[in-house]
């Protein structure tokens, strides 16, 4: 991934590895996609948010909940996997925060407090969504048929 005229700063980006795998290639791609803007709101911190990026991020938070949370609650549930309450619930939680993300812009928060709360989010959502609750049906159902 190369950045066009933003300040790259080293060792700040976060980077998929193979090792992050749950079984299925189009969740895996959905899940790079949010790593990836995970990279996008980190540099529009550095450079100074602007308005259009907090709308690009809500934009991306949107087609997130929309497409792959409900993708990936349908491949759990067409897998069979014992855990999907459970993991039902914390993807709830996601969506309530999207819907507090977008009270707080109507709400007249700055461009960058906004996205630092949505990159700090969004980083604990990978670290401790994605890399083991997600891992959990991973671990239970193995690759996708
Ligand atoms: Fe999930």
């Amino acid at each position: 991934m190369t950045d066009n005229n933003n300040v790259r700063v080293a060792g700040t980006h976060f980077e998929w590895t193979p090792a992050m795998t749950v079984g299925e290639p189009t969740i895996d791609a959905q899940h790079q996609r949010l790593l990836a803007q995970l990279n996008v709101i980190m540099d529009a911190i550095i450079n100074e948010a602007t308005l259009e990026e907090v709308f690009a991020a809500i934009d991306f938070f949107k087609e997130y909940v929309d497409e792959h949370l409900a993708y990936e609650e349908a491949y759990m549930t067409r897998r069979g996997y014992t855990g999907i309450i459970e993991h039902e619930k914390k993807h709830q939680n996601f969506r309530d925060t999207y819907q507090s993300f977008r009270d707080k812009l109507a709400g007249g928060i700055t461009p960058a407090s906004l996205l630092m709360e949505m990159e700090v989010y969004l980083g604990e959502w990978w670290t401790g969504h994605i890399l083991h609750e997600d891992k959990k049906y991973y671990l239970e159902l193995g690759s996708a048929e």
